[in-house]
């Protein structure tokens, strides 16, 4: 075993850029979206991507990125093939833990689908908020978008729609893989300050919307049940024609009772094979 008693952890620098792209080569068949994130993480004072340092050389990388209040994101944690095995993310992630504790964070959150972090995590007390499902639908010409509405409005809505079968799967956050936020009235209103919250028919299905990773209307949690959500899904899916979208992909809990409504409004399940999920530790 390595001697992890040499291991440093320290800020990542622009030195580091080739033997960072080097080390991501062999995640995810050569995807790893690391490479293409370096410069603007290296840039972004507002987090902290760090580097774990072996003998002089880096052999692993995660970052911090504090995105609401009391909150801190956990990404990016990539280990050297060769070093694997031998602790290094779990020193890793106990530092990190260490330092959001140390700096007054409330709760540290990720996402993650890889079964071997997976262990890693529970081992360190996270516990999983959410077992995400995406459900996909085909853009379609012709129809209305949703309501947007107003924030005052927006806040207002949250009592009708927080007994909605399944919200509870959301474990009390928003399915977003990069910011998972708390899920209240208090994000009705800052989606909808944001042009990012839907409404149905009478207030009584809502659709809070994420940042998306490719040409889709991304949509981070539903709410509501029936007739409402169905118009609300079919409205969805008239936006994203609108907005020359490819599609409409819903995050949705596995085992929501949304299921039924989602394939009466033209969606399937778009990752049935893969595992995806959120987890939290309270700090
Ligand atoms: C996941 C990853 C970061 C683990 O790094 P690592 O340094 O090898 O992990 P550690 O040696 O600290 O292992 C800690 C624990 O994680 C689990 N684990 C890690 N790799 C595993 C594997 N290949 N199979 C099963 N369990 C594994 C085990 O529970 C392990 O504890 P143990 O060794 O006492 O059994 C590394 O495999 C990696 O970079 N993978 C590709 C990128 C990725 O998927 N990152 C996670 C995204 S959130």
């Amino acid at each position: 075993m390595a001697a992890t008693g040499e291991l440093t952890v320290r800020p990542v620098r622009p030195a580091d850029r080739d033997r960072i792209i080097e080390l991501t080569r062999d995640v995810w068949d050569g995807h790893d979206y690391i490479p293409r994130v370096f410069d603007e993480w290296i840039t972004d004072a507002g987090a902290a991507f760090q580097a774990a340092e072996l003998d002089g050389v880096v052999v692993g990388l995660h970052r911090m990125r504090p995105y609401a209040s009391g909150l801190i994101w956990y990404e990016g944690l990539r280990v050297a093939t060769p070093h694997r095995r031998q602790g290094i993310a779990r020193a890793m992630l106990e530092s990190a833990i260490a330092e959001a504790r140390q700096q007054g964070f409330r709760e540290m959150r990720l996402a993650t689908g890889n079964p071997d972090a997976v262990r890693l995590f529970e081992a360190n007390g996270f516990r999983r908020l959410i077992d995400v499902r995406w459900w996909r639908g085909m853009r379609v010409e012709g129809g209305e978008p949703a309501r947007m509405p107003d924030p005052a409005e927006a806040k207002k809505l949250w009592p009708a729609i927080a007994t909605s079968p399944g919200l509870e799967l959301y474990g009390g956050v928003t399915a977003d893989f990069n910011n998972a936020r708390d899920l209240g009235p208090d994000e009705l209103e800052r989606l909808a300050q944001t042009g990012m919250l839907r409404v149905g028919p009478g207030g009584k299905a809502v659709a809070g919307l994420r940042d998306a990773w490719g040409r889709n209307l991304a949509v981070g949690f539903i709410a509501g049940s029936g007739a409402p959500l169905r118009e609300l899904l079919m409205a969805l899916r008239f936006e994203a024609d609108s907005d020359g979208l490819d599609n409409t992909t819903i995050s949705v809990p596995r085992g929501h009772p949304a299921a039924e409504d989602l394939r009466a409004s033209g969606y399937d399940l778009a990752n049935a094979e893969d595992t995806a999920y959120i987890y939290g530790l309270i700090l």
